[in-house]
């Protein structure tokens, strides 16, 4: 919070290969944001490593001691999370009203107090993001939910019960939140057209270890059969690497990097960019199990291409505004359509302010025309993943750029100046 109005500033490379070094991937933002509340479900005390320290999961823990939930730092990205008897089931208005991933307490909070409450979630301004399907599956096992005085109210009585539930879209929250519920819940919960994301997987085996029994994570249909409080008995479990991180960074690699090692990464998550880059840029990528190795032996030559963001394993939406800086180096044209959010392109404007040329269609289709060299200019950063790129931008363009609303960064990237002055970035925070 304290570095809300900073800014970051950065020094061009004017589209030359120059950066090396080795960058680290940090923890899965995502993946913690619903281990963190998953530990509502346990009898005992849980500890989780490698949690990134970031914003967003500043005011998750913010938001669970304020229900009563005891979190304690252990060291640098290790958590120890105790659960009482009891607990606040009113959530916070204000930290509900700043990050989505609050919504994420409903179901465990539910399923074990019989009750919760909260106002409407708030979060990145990249589409409407109703909760429609969170309250349609709950009710399919048995909660009410209520809206009064700008409140949801969900309540039950006894146990939440098993039930089939078919999700309309392949929605990721929905589906860990599904799943949280079916644990304690009476009977078998089957979801049907579940997402199958990395951090859902992810979830499962952590629940898995300590008693749940879960199957077909990570496909579409995932059963899970309802049982007791699990108990985690004095493991750590370890959250996966970031992969949107693991992409950003990638996707720097081939624009700016003379040779560029991504550590600490699980290139298996970013498959779907590695097929994209593959087919595009004339950058040597080499990947090993747990890291990525980009090479520009020479000047860089990219080759238009038309992306679709996709749920997983499809390229993810949360990669496309670094694809899109790096199409502005493509020559030629490249159709981006964005299938996820209405609003994913709410960045786009500052890139042409710096030289890009994108033609927008509608709010889910743009046209990028390369190449064009980017010039640094002064802009805000409207949510992480834009910030993401207007950074990859910069370093990309000639000049010096400044980007303000860092807070919306610092939500996502650990440490990003220094990891990124570590490979030769010429930037600052002021
Ligand atoms: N949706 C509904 N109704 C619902 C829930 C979702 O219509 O009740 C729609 C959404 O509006 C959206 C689509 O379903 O159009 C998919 O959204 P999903 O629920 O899968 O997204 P999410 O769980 O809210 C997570 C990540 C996002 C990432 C998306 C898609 C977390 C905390 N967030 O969000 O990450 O973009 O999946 O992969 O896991 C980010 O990290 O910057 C970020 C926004």
């Amino acid at each position: 919070m304290g570095q809300m109005n900073t800014a970051l500033k950065i020094e061009g490379v004017d589209g030359k290969q120059v950066l090396s070094g080795t960058i680290p991937v940090y923890g899965s933002k995502n993946a913690a944001l619903i281990m963190l509340p998953a530990c509502i479900l346990f009898s005992d005390e849980v500890v989780l490593s490698n949690i990134p320290e970031i914003e967003d999961i500043n005011r998750m823990i913010e938001l669970l001691a304020g229900s009563g939930v005891s979190i304690k730092r252990k060291k640098r990205g290790t958590y120890s999370v105790s659960v009482k008897d009891k607990l606040n089931v009113n959530l916070d208005d204000k930290i509900v009203g700043r990050i989505r991933a609050s919504v994420f307490l409903i179901a465990p909070t539910l399923a074990r107090y019989g009750r919760v409450t909260l106002p409407y979630p708030g979060g990145d301004n990249i589409g409407t993001r109703p909760i429609d399907l969170f309250i349609e599956g709950l009710e399919k096992m048995g909660a009410r939910c209520i809206k009064k005085n700008n409140r949801y109210e969900f309540s039950i009585d006894g146990k939440l019960h098993g039930t089939e539930f078919f999700l309309r879209i392949q929605s990721v929250g929905v589906t860990q939140s599904i799943l949280l519920a079916g644990i304690l819940a009476e009977g078998t919960t089957v979801i049907k057209n579940a997402a199958m994301e990395p951090e859902i997987v992810s979830l499962a085996k952590f629940l898995i270890e300590c008693g749940a029994n879960i199957k077909g994570a990570g496909t579409p249909e995932v059963t899970i059969v309802g049982g007791p409080l699990l108990k985690a008995s004095k493991r750590t479990f370890v959250n996966i690497p970031d992969r949107l991180e693991t992409g950003t960074f990638t996707i720097l690699g081939a624009l700016s990097g003379k040779k560029v090692k991504i550590s600490n990464c699980n290139p298996a998550h970013i498959q779907s960019l590695l097929s994209v880059l593959e087919k595009s840029v004339s950058s040597e990528i080499s990947v090993s199990k747990n890291s990525i190795t980009i090479k520009n032996t020479k000047p860089l030559s990219v080759l238009p291409i038309d992306v679709r963001t996709h749920e997983y394993p499809g390229f993810a939406t949360d990669l496309q505004p670094p694809l899109v800086v790096l199409l502005t180096q493509a020559l030629g044209k490249s159709l981006i359509f964005e299938t996820i959010y209405e609003e994913r392109f709410n960045y786009i404007g500052n890139l042409i302010h710096m030289g890009a040329k994108i033609i927008t269609y509608d709010p889910h289709r743009i046209r990028v025309h390369g190449k064009t060299s980017l010039s640094g200019a002064t802009c805000t950063s409207p949510d992480i993943r834009a910030g993401l790129a207007y950074i990859l931008a910069a370093i990309v363009a000639k000049g010096t750029s400044v980007i303000h609303n860092v807070y919306v960064i610092d939500r996502g990237y650990e440490k990003i100046e220094e990891r990124l002055f570590h490979i030769g970035v010429n930037i600052k925070r002021k």
